[in-house]
Order: C-alpha cells, then sequence, then structure tokens
C-alpha cells in the first residue's frame, strides 16, 4: 500500500461535525459538501475509500477525537489556529473564511457594538465564538451545538443575530431568504484538515492530493460545484 497507517484497513477515515452546509451535510442519505469532495481526493490517491464519522465539533477542534484514534483526519470547515496548531497539526490552507453577522432581513443588527444588551448566537467551540466574545462588549453571547440549531434560532427570533463563516451563512440565506448577512468581519481565517500531532506522512498526502487538484483544475470544479456563481 501507500506506507501510510489508518485507524481502519481500507478507509481514510474523516471526523466531522454536521451540517455545515456546503463544506459537509446530509443530502438523500449521503454527506456531501466541498470537504467531503477535498477529502475524497486524497482517498482516491491513496486507493481507499472515505468513510465519515460525525461527532461534536469540541472533540475535533481540541485534538481529542485525532488523539484517540478516532478517525485519521478531521475535515469540518476548520479554521487553523495557533491553539489548535498545539494539538493537532494541519495541512496547508484549503479555502479562505471570514466571520459574518446574520439576522432578520430589514433588521437593526449589522454591528457587534449594535448588538449590545441584545442577544447574539455563537457555535460552541468556534472561532466565531471566540470573536465574538472578543469583539462583543456588552453583547449577551448564546451558545449552540451546531450551526442547524443556531440559525434556527435567529429564524425564531430566540436570539437577535448569529455569527459563523461567511461561507455557510451565504449558503443559508440563498435558501432562507428571510435572514440576511448583515456584516462581515474580514477575520483573513484558513481552513485546514488536521491530523494527528506528527502524521507528516498523511499530511503530506493531503498537500500533494489538494495541490494537485488545483493544478489540473479539479479543485476548481469542486469549488464551482458547491459556490455556484
Ligand atoms: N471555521 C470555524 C472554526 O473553525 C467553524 C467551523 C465549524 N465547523 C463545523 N463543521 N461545524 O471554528
Amino acid at each position: 500500500g501507500s506506507g501510510i497507517s489508518l485507524v481502519a484497513e481500507g478507509k481514510l477515515t474523516t471526523c466531522t461535525h454536521l451540517p455545515y452546509e456546503p463544506f459537509q451535510f446530509r443530502k438523500d442519505n449521503k454527506v456531501v459538501g466541498f470537504d467531503v469532495d477535498i477529502v475524497d481526493l486524497v482517498a482516491k490517491q491513496l486507493k481507499v475509500t472515505q468513510e465519515i464519522v460525525d461527532t461534536p465539533f469540541e472533540g475535533i477542534q481540541t485534538g481529542e477525537d485525532l488523539n484517540a484514534g478516532k478517525c485519521d483526519l478531521a475535515a469540518a470547515g476548520m479554521t487553523i489556529t495557533p491553539v489548535r496548531e498545539q494539538n493537532l497539526d494541519f495541512s496547508a490552507p484549503y479555502f479562505d473564511a471570514t466571520q459574518a453577522l446574520i439576522a432578520k432581513k430589514g433588521s437593526p443588527y449589522t454591528s457587534l457594538a449594535g448588538l449590545k444588551g441584545r442577544k447574539l448566537g455563537v457555535q460552541q467551540g468556534t472561532t466565531g465564538e471566540t470573536y465574538a466574545k472578543k469583539n462583543g462588549a456588552g453583547v449577551e453571547t448564546v451558545q449552540f451545538e451546531d450551526v442547524a440549531l443556531l440559525l434556527t434560532a435567529v429564524k425564531t427570533g430566540q436570539v437577535d443575530a448569529a455569527v459563523n463563516d461567511n461561507g455557510v451563512l451565504f449558503e443559508y440565506v440563498r435558501k432562507n431568504p428571510e435572514l440576511a448577512v448583515t456584516a462581515e468581519f474580514d477575520t483573513g481565517e484558513k481552513y485546514g484538515i488536521a491530523v494527528r500531532t506528527g502524521n507528516t506522512a498523511l499530511r503530506e498526502e493531503i498537500d500533494k492530493a489538494v495541490k494537485a487538484a488545483r493544478a489540473d483544475g479539479r479543485y476548481e470544479a469542486i469549488y464551482t460545484k458547491w459556490f455556484p456563481a
């Protein structure tokens, strides 16, 4: 084989946290999305098939799941951060993101300052939560386990607005036009695929697969599939 040791023979096991459309979500009983297609490039290169494990984001971003051998890699629209780099290793960046604000269309909430004394939803353990707590003085943050619960709370008025990654929020408003993206914060984030600390062999396979796909147009095709112009 490839000489890469995998937690389950013949499989590339991916930890992710659903739903995070368009990066990973269930459609017709299958997990699909941008990240799924990117990891499939790696699986194909290793001549194995991808197996996806849906697990809370907290265990992913702390490195706990990878260290426990629950999966070979984590692909979850996860931002590369210095804190996370202490507990896991990241591939080269494969996607750019920034934090953004979502609220009911026509609502006055277009900044964190404007949310003083109001309720702002955040997804637990994410860079959006960290950003909101750091920059939202006087704003009451409310934690949600996943983005589905978070965005439903905006719809029902349980929170006045929510912070999350721009790609996910723009996809959501496309399908839920009663909401709008009211601000983008330019946090300059980059997504990486994570492996166990020291798993250089697999990390290099990921980088090689993504690099080749960028060079021959497959990356671009995956991009336009999930982010149609
Ligand atoms: N990019 C953000 C972060 O890394 C949010 C990721 C959430 N991902 C998910 N699959 N739920 O913190």
